[in-house]
């Protein structure tokens, strides 16, 4: 039974796939449920296309950064065949990513009021889909680096022990290197009578690299003292660390600091500048003199009061960095995001590890704190999320974005970058493709080999699980439909040498019949169409929905998306007017009706209000990008009745809204200034009623 199985080319029962394939045999793992074995998470994740959306910016340079909008388990599966076919390549020629850092949602949504017992247990499923779904990312991004590549995770003490013992598993124990700690968000501390728990006052990043071998470049912090000398004695005693220096040794149970030959050095370059001038000016001078490295420009002198050995520490001086890092803030606190990182942490990380032009992927991506740095200091970024809110926040972001960490100083033109979306598409764009970049498409959708072979004549395009698949040209063949008689024909021409599967993809419009697949036979000819959802079938995993949020407090939740689909507008209907509130004009927008009309698992399916997730606002849009000056979600909407208010002085001509359904279908709508007459300010409503279809 096994054996015809495997010969029809189908998966096993896990059952039998345990027995026949054993997992390996570890000393201790984490065992929960629901646990996939990593060999199926690889093979498993369906390879979503991106689809590029816009471009911002022009270079000759043939890579441009990825913003990509998206699942980002599907994405990394992507971005994995690129790195396999040599499209990812860092500015030393190696293959892959040399940093990924995360920041992921960190699994704190409660979903129901029950007794303690129900809680104490929901949470702890919570807790172990939150640990398999990292690790499912985790598996993928371990695939994704260099050979000499880190990756950083930002977790808090919720789940970090968890996700411990996964990287261990994932990357081995000896690649990890460092729990850096990293200051949190500081709770005030009130006095209080009762106290369950103390305040929970640092974040950790999980350091791990992917090989032993992986360097790191020192991360360096600037000593916060001014240029001073200090005493050239430390505790305990050392061996040959306690030679005669000025007529002096050290104390007992002490040693000097530094090696003799290297003191020596430092005492004759001493006594050759000492009646010049020893600061952080005329160092640098010195050592460019004398030809030298200005790291050796080291100074020891005897101190002028007690005639004790102490060395210079130039101000500039820079020391190693431990991994307690409360020298800088790890949150940016600028109310743009929720649990927005800083600039400085990343460029801390970024500067560790990577080397100008590396690629540096984040694949939770929020509000791109990552990408504005990695773009600040020179290296190449591919960012994922899969929330509107971010990518819009992100565009934002890399538009307006400043030269120095923290983003302070002149503005930079971002170097060109793409924004794609993958796993939702739009077909009247991807209708217009080249053939060739429609047949490309076509293939990767349906997870195929790119692989032109003929069979009996027949020119075909790729194989699916070792079946033939057939991309149907429909640019050459306008006007020709695919009916059960092309089905027919291909089957006398070529049935008895294709095998068992055969896939044709085409347009939905082009098939004229309903079924997903024919059979004649023997033989199961499948009719794969766009932009119809694939058929569970092939991929042994229901599809799910990407999932956008409804109120400030989901931003953070995790999602998790499986298959694709197709964009469909939601369908709004609204009404403009004028308000007064607090004595002032404002503009306002009412929504009066909203109908989402998602496409689920090949059906479609319409919802009303449950399904709006929010709206964007470009109080001056250039007919060209979107640049996100304001949002309001479900939640504040419905509070308000269903109008989001407006200045009215910082309208521009034209002004764009974007209403967005928790699909991450979007329905833009073009408002222009003179909508808003003077005339018109008075208090009831007085324009406009739209709808759209
Ligand atoms: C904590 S935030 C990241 C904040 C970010 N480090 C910053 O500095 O702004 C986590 C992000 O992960 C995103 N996210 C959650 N699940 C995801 C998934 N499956 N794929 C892509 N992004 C996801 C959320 O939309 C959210 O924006």
């Amino acid at each position: 039974m096994a054996i015809e199985i495997l010969q029809r080319d189908e998966e096993l029962p896990s059952e039998w796939a345990h027995i026949f394939f054993p997992p390996e045999k570890r000393e201790y793992e984490l065992v929960y449920y629901g646990k996939e074995r990593g060999e199926d998470i690889l093979a498993d994740t369906m390879a979503v296309p991106l689809q590029p959306v816009s471009t911002f910016g022009k270079n000759s340079d043939d890579w441009h950064n990825k913003l990509i909008f998206g699942d980002n388990l599907q994405v990394m599966k992507t971005l994995l065949k690129m790195k396999e076919k040599g499209e990812l390549v860092n500015a030393d020629g190696t293959p892959g990513v040399r940093l990924i850092y995360i920041d992921p949602p960190f699994a704190t949504k409660k979903e129901f009021l029950g007794s303690k017992e129900q809680r104490a247990y929901q949470d702890k499923i919570i807790g172990a889909e939150f640990v398999e779904f990292l690790r499912q990312r985790l598996i993928i991004m371990s695939k994704l680096l260099t050979p000499d590549g880190f990756i950083c995770v930002h977790l808090d003490y919720r789940k970090k022990h968890y996700i411990k013992i996964i990287m261990d598993e994932i990357f081995g124990e000896n690649s990890f290197r460092n729990e850096i700690i990293v200051n949190r968000v500081k709770k005030s501390n009130h006095e209080r009578e009762k106290v369950r728990k103390l305040n929970e006052e640092f974040d950790t990043i999980l350091l791990y690299a992917k090989s032993e071998g992986a360097q790191l470049l020192p991360p360096t912090k600037v000593a916060k003292k001014g240029p001073r000398w200090h005493g050239f004695d430390a505790p305990n005693f050392r061996t040959g660390m306690d030679y005669s220096l000025f007529g002096r040794k050290p104390n007992s149970n002490r040693h000097w600091s530094w090696e003799e030959s290297r003191a020596r050095v430092a005492v004759n370059n001493y006594v050759r500048y000492e009646k010049e001038r020893i600061d952080d000016e005329t160092i640098e001078e010195y050592s460019q003199r004398i030809g030298t490295d200005i790291d050796s420009m080291e100074f020891i002198r005897a101190k002028p009061s007690t005639g004790t050995p102490e060395y210079f520490i130039p101000a500039s001086d820079s020391v190693l960095c431990n991994n307690v890092w409360n020298d800088i803030s790890a949150y940016s606190f600028s109310n743009a995001y929720p649990t927005e990182k800083s600039e400085a942490l990343l460029s801390r990380i970024i500067g560790m590890i990577t080397n100008s032009r590396d690629i540096v992927l984040d694949a939770f991506a929020g509000s791109g704190t990552t990408c504005a740095v990695a773009e600040k200091l020179g290296r190449r970024w591919i960012s994922i999320d899969c929330g509107k809110l971010s990518i819009y926040t992100i565009q934002k972001r890399l538009l307006n974005l400043k030269l120095e960490i923290g983003n302070k100083g002149k503005h930079i033109n971002a170097k060109p970058f793409t924004l794609y979306n993958a796993g939702l598409y739009d077909f009247s764009t991807l209708k217009q493709l080249p053939w060739a970049d429609w047949r490309f498409f076509a293939l990767q959708l349906f997870g195929c080999k790119d692989e032109p072979h003929e069979i009996g004549g027949l020119r075909l395009d790729g194989k699916l699980r070792r079946a033939s698949v057939m991309v149907f040209n429909h640019r050459e063949n306008p006007g020709k439909r695919i009916d059960e008689e092309t089905i027919e024909d291909i089957h006398n021409a070529v049935g008895k040498l294709i095998g068992n599967r055969f896939f044709i993809v085409a347009p939905r419009g082009v098939f004229d019949f309903q079924q997903d697949y024919i059979d004649l036979e023997g033989i199961r000819y499948y009719a794969l169409r766009i932009p119809y959802s694939i058929i569970n079938e092939l991929h042994q995993r229901e599809f799910s929905a990407l999932q956008q949020p409804n109120d400030a407090t989901s931003v953070n939740e995790t999602v998790n998306a499986v298959g694709f689909d197709f964009i469909q507008p939601p369908k709004v209907e609204w009404s403009l007017s004028i308000v007064k509130r607090e004595n002032c004009d404002e503009a306002c927008l009412r929504i009066k009706s909203f109908k989402s009309r998602a496409r689920l698992r090949g059906k479609d399916t319409q919802g009303e209000w449950e399904t709006f997730s929010m709206l964007m606002l470009d109080y001056d849009y250039n007919g060209k990008i979107f640049d996100m000056d304001a949002v309001a979600d479900a939640h504040q909407m419905q509070k308000n009745d269903w109008q989001v208010f407006f200045p009215l002085e910082r309208l521009g001509v034209n002004i764009m809204v974007n209403f967005i359904d928790i699909y991450g279908n979007e329905a833009r709508e073009m408002i222009t200034r003179n909508t808003f007459s003077p005339a018109a300010t008075q208090s009831k409503p007085v324009k406009k009623k739209k709808t759209r279809s």
